[in-house]
């Protein structure tokens, strides 16, 4: 038999968020503000726990990540000193690519800006993850759909003078867009884009392949 919830329970139920409500209302400013954070920070920790690919120890949070939420909740600007440190520490992670070879193959970059599996619970350790940039960014123009937190990437290689990839005039941009890739916030202290070589979310391969889509004159992002 199916079970019916009694209504008298139910309307109980339905009065809770209001006395939730009023109960932090009634709470003072400063208390709230601490404590309440610790709290959910407490609550996270103790109700997370390794899972496949997703590990408890992404809850740590570096000095970027800390710094810039609480900037952010608090409704502050970082110092500029505060800024450029954090730019800068992030900028030592960069690695260029250990071949000296900074392009792959702009088709499977292509596969990897509308790929947007891994990291999640049901994903097994070490399968190889999908760069989700169209969550973000317009990139080829064939793709109608995309997302705007990003600035459009269309035409990125062109709009940068980028005509040969292997040319000494291209070598800036190019430097500057491995490091924006394997490291955003060597750039924009607060970045909301993930730190794809940092992180170890793509792999020096799957980055390249990026860099292609990205400047390579032939790609669908420069066509
Ligand atoms: C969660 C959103 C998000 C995702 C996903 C994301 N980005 Fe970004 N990206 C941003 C934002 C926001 C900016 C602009 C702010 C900044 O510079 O960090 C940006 C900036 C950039 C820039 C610099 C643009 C310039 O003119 O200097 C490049 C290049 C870039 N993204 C490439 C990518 C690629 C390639 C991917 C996929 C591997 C990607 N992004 C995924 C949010 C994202």
């Amino acid at each position: 038999m199916r079970k019916v919830i009694s209504s008298s329970w139910f309307s109980k139920l339905a009065w809770m968020p209001v006395f939730l409500l009023s109960a932090c209302a009634g709470m003072k400013p400063e208390f709230a503000a601490q404590d309440l954070d610790r709290w959910a920070q407490e609550v996270l920790k103790s109700s997370f726990r390794d899972e496949k690919a997703v590990k408890v120890s992404i809850l740590q949070q570096d000095r970027s990540n800390a710094e810039c939420s609480s900037a952010r909740s608090s409704g502050l600007e970082l110092s500029d000193q505060a800024r450029q440190e954090i730019e800068a520490e992030n900028l030592k992670t960069v690695r260029p690519p250990e071949d000296g070879q900074y392009f792959g193959d702009f088709k499977q970059g292509e596969a990897l800006a509308q790929d947007g599996r891994g990291m999640t619970w049901s994903d097994a350790p070490g399968q190889a993850n999908g760069g989700q940039c169209y969550n973000c960014h317009q990139l080829s123009a064939q793709e109608l759909s995309y997302g705007t937190l990003g600035p459009s990437l269309y035409h990125y290689g062109v709009n940068r003078g980028v005509t040969d990839l292997q040319s000494a005039v291209s070598k800036p941009v190019v430097e500057y867009t491995w490091a924006k890739l394997w490291n955003a916030k060597s750039f924009n202290a607060c970045s909301a884009m993930p730190r794809y070589g940092h992180h170890g979310i793509l792999s020096q391969a799957q980055i390249k392949h990026l860099m292609a889509l990205l400047l390579d004159p032939q790609s669908p992002v420069n066509r």
